[in-house]
């Protein structure tokens, strides 16, 4: 998709939050001088101060009205995690009262997943390494874990509904391995590497209203200026991120 040996698109990035500058003449959903916010699909290029984009949602996109109560910076973490959290969450049909464990609760999909799963009712326990385990909490888990201590698997004694994995196949845990065999009768379990993320504005608003009413907040770890934007992909790149992290683009720092 990237490009086998050497990239395809000389500009990658594929989050982004910025304002309309201007409209092609038959754009009806937008008009310049919105605040909005999505992601380029296979388009990329949101590394940049400029970005053309289609209205309508296709592999090249989506893109939807900002919540207006979040800074741009805040909009690129809800977008991306948001997306993801609420596809996946939304496999598990999670009903109020439901037990529900996010394993790996700490990164931009899993702060996004414990505060979605709060808001359909669920009772979550989110699973993290120990200094994650306040801000976890922090987000409304009812119940924390932390994967790096030996005795963690010991405390897995929900018979969970739904269980959704947020970190991908490849970051395993001893207590990762357990979780699987925790589920209820009829249970679920779901990893956000299965599938691809679906690109639809629809969710974007849907998570703009939920923004806006307060049920959920974007976790950022770091903002970079785009000049820094290789120590931005190697703190990344460690794999240990908490929330987000961001790269702002263009004057004032108004685009992200
Ligand atoms: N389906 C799709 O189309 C699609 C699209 C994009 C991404 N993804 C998947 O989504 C995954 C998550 O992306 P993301 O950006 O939300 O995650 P992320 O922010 O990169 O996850 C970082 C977090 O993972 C935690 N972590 C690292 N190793 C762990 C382990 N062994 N067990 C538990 N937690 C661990 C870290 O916490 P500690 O520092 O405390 O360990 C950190 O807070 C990606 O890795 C990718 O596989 C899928």
């Amino acid at each position: 998709m990237i490009g086998l040996t050497k990239p395809r698109k000389s500009i990658i990035g594929l989050v982004l939050a910025g304002e309309i500058e201007s409209i092609g003449k038959n754009v009806k959903r937008f008009k310049t001088g919105d605040q909005v916010y999505g992601l380029t699909g296979f388009g990329l290029g949101a590394y940049a101060e400029y970005k053309c984009m289609q209205e309508t949602d296709s592999m090249h996109g989506c893109l939807a009205l900002k919540p207006t109560n979040i800074t741009y910076e805040e909009a690129t973490v809800a977008a991306y995690g948001g997306l993801l959290a609420l596809q996946y969450l939304e496999k598990g049909n999670i009903q109020r009262g439901q037990k529900v464990l996010i394993y790996g609760a700490s990164g931009t999909s899993g702060t996004t997943a414990v505060q979605l799963a709060k808001y359909f009712g669920a009772e979550v326990t989110g699973v993290c390494s120990t200094t994650n385990l306040e801000l976890v909490k922090s987000l409304g888990a009812d119940t924390v874990i932390d994967y790096t201590k030996k005795d963690s698997v010991n405390l897995l004694i929900g018979q969970y509904d739904f269980i959704l994995d947020a970190v991908g196949k490849i970051k395993t845990s001893e207590l990762k391995k357990a979780c699987k065999k925790a589920l209820a009768p009829g249970g679920k379990y779901v990893s956000i590497d299965d599938g691809s993320l679906k690109l639809q504005s629809e969710r974007l608003t849907l998570l703009k209203e939920l923004i806006e009413a307060g049920h959920f907040k974007p976790v950022i770890d770091r903002c970079y200026p785009l000049e820094e934007i290789v120590e931005a992909h190697r703190y990344v790149g460690k794999g240990h991120k908490k929330g987000g992290v961001v790269i702002t683009v263009g004057h004032n720092n108004n685009k992200t």
